[in-house]
């Protein structure tokens, strides 16, 4: 654990989230304005929250820095966590594990099968090695690897949905605590519009077959009806970023756009974390299945 606030593990929250067929929020982050925006949007709805920082925002952010804005929201009471998001390699991972967060992701899909559970198992022994109950999920199957407005779906989408027998393969022969498969999201949201469909009869079978925890990447785009039912179905963390991006700037072109001479950060960026907030709440509410 990375602090002594007495508090759930993510793996407890996870469990109870799972047994509760809803799903918790993670949401990345690249600054504090962003992380102080979903914390007060989790605690308004006394949620716990998973903050997700990418290799890019983790190293915008600062890896001490975020671990530090966690243990100051667990003192304040918050139930926060924090996951190295999409880790492309073992030393990344372990320089996550090492600064003290609760869950890390080896994004090894770019990789064969084979060897994206070769270097996943070796991720999972460094993290269990070091104690402490940090989780450990991979992703397999393609779902495009960034959060941007996209001019069209990211390639071989549709080719690559994630079967039964992969996740069981997968889970069996890396040990890993949740799986991220490609069920029809994708990482960023299309332009022109257009939603994903996400294929909820394949969630409930793979939940069954990998036989731990589901997290459902890519949530942007995706429809709110599609979202609540992965997380009915299987999904026990749902991610969201590029909305969560898009909030962040149009607030603060609001600001910008409505006092020209506005110099002040903490006015104008006030804007951007109010947006952050208002799309945290709304996705929270409907991954645990509170009326908006
Ligand atoms: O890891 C980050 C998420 O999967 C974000 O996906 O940008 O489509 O919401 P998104
Ligand atoms: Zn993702």
């Amino acid at each position: 654990m990375c602090y002594n606030i007495p508090m759930q593990t993510l793996r407890e929250a996870i469990e109870a989230a799972s047994e509760r067929r809803i799903a918790i929020g993670h949401f990345n982050v690249s600054d504090s304005n962003q992380f102080n925006a979903v914390v007060a949007a989790a605690s308004g709805l006394k949620l716990p929250v998973v903050i997700g920082v990418s290799e890019g925002e983790r190293k915008f952010f600062g890896v001490r820095n975020v671990v530090a804005l966690v243990a100051a929201a667990r003192a304040d009471g918050h139930q926060v966590y924090l996951n190295a998001d999409h880790t492309y390699s073992i030393d990344g991972i372990k320089e996550a594990v090492d600064a003290g967060f609760d869950a890390v992701i080896f994004d090894g899909s770019h990789l064969s099968f084979e060897e994206n559970i070769k270097q996943t198992r070796e991720a999972v022994e460094y993290a269990r090695a070091k104690g402490g109950g940090i989780l450990v999920e991979a992703e397999i199957g393609r779902i495009g690897t960034s959060s941007k407005l996209l001019d069209v779906p990211p390639e071989d989408m549709d080719k690559d949905l994630t079967t039964a027998e992969e996740a069981s393969q997968f889970v069996r022969e890396t040990s890993v605590n949740m799986l991220a498969p490609a069920v029809g999201t994708m990482h960023g949201r299309l332009k022109g519009g257009g939603e994903p469909k996400v294929d909820i009869a394949r969630i409930e079978v793979l939940r069954e077959a990998a036989g731990v925890p589901l997290v459902l990447h890519g949530g942007s785009g995706s429809s709110d009806a599609d979202l609540a039912a992965a997380a009915k179905t299987g999904c026990s963390v749902i991610h969201i970023n590029t909305d969560i991006r898009v909030a962040y700037r149009k607030g603060i072109e609001a600001a910008l756009a409505a006092n020209a001479d506005e110099i002040a950060p903490y006015k104008f960026l006030a804007e951007g974390r109010k947006a952050v907030q208002d799309m945290t709440e709304k996705y929270l509410r409907l991954f645990a299945g509170i009326q908006q």
